[in-house]
């Protein structure tokens, strides 16, 4: 294919927002346990976090990681992780039918981010619990001190308030499947409160309602309309979920596939003229953002035959959930999701890939062992550095084509950065054809002063493998980030060759 781009540091989208590129930690299988959380691990530290697995986080890079759940958060009692650890309750955790030992909590929690460099960002339990946990929460974490909460936190060990900002009103409470699932108008109202009573014990919050768990629900779009019509001036932004996989039988399936971030681009946008239509209505003044909180590839279809989803087996602690082992293939979907939200950077201004840790992770650890990347944490990570800026408004003229599920595909997917201080224009860019190379051609006319070619890096298909590899503990490299060869700049066009299936 072949594709030709237009940009002009005049045509921005907006400034890359900081949050745009956030995981997720649920205690959900061995995410927490055995992921990010190990006292008798060889590299864990004095607070039993895997020193290993941190300096992964670090190169990696999330800028905020939402806790501590997910579908978990919805029958969670906080306080039960808190406090001194040999007190704490082991509980029935029936999101998962897994045995939660309280033994890591917020405390733990926002030690870890710390360590980590990251953000933290909280969700409430909307599902067995309602208004007045959540503010109780909120004095626990935010309020200095000389009130119960405050207090209890201080006997803890942790003097000063960890100022939490960003906060989830629940988590998919548009599912059936949800612990305490509820009616638009029945979580909207629930929502709404909640929201007004987290304000006034810390007005410097910034609140999620939950917006739709997939664009596939019955409800999209009238759940948005209903939630946003109740809690509009209360919150500042709505969230939405998305997990893509390979079909497994059908024609063309690798396509549709590859194709996915058309869904991404389609859903972002939906959601945004749905909360503009809500604004018009009702005469208000600003905008509600995305906080697009949990995104990924996830092979669905084999967890939802598992034993465990199908309540066969139950009440381990920490068991291997949902391991997926990512693909070559999988890496360039990811990357053309991340173009995806950072086209949309204007309205989408918090992101959360999930998971961080073994669960659909980004990283995989194991007990007691080592602990690498996926192939998928590779354009996360460069996105995640190298996006700086102002986010460009691309414009693409070149091969497209139409799979089973979508129309209009361009075979070549992008999105491009300006940072106008350094001097530094970064373009992400997918090549969606499986067996051809992509030739892009960049003109760069509208950019002053001579360019030149910093760096140029691709994930694709190496030597002897092929769109199926990935990598393991035993060749934990095996796929990643290779110098792109042959890319020059001449007569202020950048030329560019893309291999089949690839992320650059
Ligand atoms: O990330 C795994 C699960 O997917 C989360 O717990 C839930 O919110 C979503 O359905």
């Amino acid at each position: 294919p072949h594709a030709r781009l237009t940009i002009d540091p005049e045509f921005t989208v907006g400034p890359v927002p900081r949050r745009l590129f956030g995981s997720f930690a649920e205690h959900m299988g061995r995410c927490i346990y055995t992921g990010i959380f190990e006292p008798d691990h060889p590299t864990a530290d004095e607070d039993g976090l895997r020193g290993d697995v941190l300096e992964l986080v670090r190169q990696v890079g999330p800028t905020v990681v939402r806790y501590p759940g997910g579908n978990f958060v919805s029958g969670y009692d906080w306080e039960d992780g808190v406090g001194p650890r040999e007190e704490r309750p082991r509980r029935l955790d029936r999101a998962w039918r897994t045995v939660e030992t309280n033994q890591f909590g917020l405390d733990e929690f926002a030690t870890w981010a710390q360590k980590a460099g990251t953000e933290v960002m909280m969700a409430v339990n909307l599902g067995t619990r309602g208004m007045q946990e959540a503010c109780d929460l909120l004095e626990y974490a935010n309020h200095p001190s000389g009130t119960r909460l405050s207090d209890l936190r201080r006997s803890h060990g942790r003097q000063d308030p960890y100022g939490i900002t960003l906060w989830c009103l629940g988590n998919e409470m548009d599912g059936p499947w949800q612990t305490g699932h509820k009616t638009a108008h029945e979580y909207a109202r629930l929502a709404a409160e909640t929201a007004r009573a987290m304000r006034t014990v810390d007005p410097s919050v910034e609140l999620v309602a939950c917006g739709s768990s997939g664009r596939g629900m019955a409800t999209f779009g009238e759940w948005e309309r209903v939630v946003l019509e109740e809690t509009y001036e209360d919150v500042d932004m709505i969230s939405a979920h998305a997990y893509y996989e390979e079909a497994q039988t059908g024609e063309d399936t690798v396509g549709d596939f590859l194709a996915s971030a058309k869904d991404m681009d389609a859903f972002i946008e939906e959601v945004v003229a749905t909360a503009d239509a809500v604004r018009a209505r009702g005469r208000h003044r600003k905008h509600v953002g995305i906080s697009f909180d949990e995104w990924n590839v996830w092979y669905q279809t084999p967890w939802r035959d598992s034993d465990r989803a199908n309540a066969r087996t139950a009440w381990d602690v920490a068991p291997r959930v949902i391991e997926d082992e990512y693909s070559v293939t999988d890496a360039v979907v990811v990357g053309t999701l991340l173009n995806s939200l950072l086209r949309h950077g204007d309205r989408v201004t918090v992101g959360a890939q999930a998971q961080l840790v073994n669960v659909i992770g980004l990283l995989r650890s194991e007990e007691g062992g080592p602990a690498w990347k996926q192939t998928i944490a590779h354009p996360f990570e460069q996105m995640r550095h190298r996006a700086t800026g102002a986010i460009l408004d691309v414009r693409t003229r070149g091969d497209q084509v139409s799979t089973a599920r979508f129309d209009d595909v361009d075979l070549v997917d992008a999105a491009a950065t300006w940072d106008e201080e350094s001097g530094v224009l970064s373009l992400f860019l997918a090549n969606r054809s499986e067996h051809e190379a992509g030739d892009v051609e960049v003109p760069l006319r509208a950019f002053v002063g001579e360019m030149r070619v910093a760096e140029a890096l691709v994930l694709a298909a190496g030597e002897g493998q092929d769109r199926h590899t990935t990598n393991t503990q035993a060749a934990p490299d095996a796929v990643g980030m290779r110098p792109l060869e042959g890319v020059v700049v001449q007569d202020a066009t950048a030329r560019v060759t893309l291999p089949p299936l690839s992320w650059a």
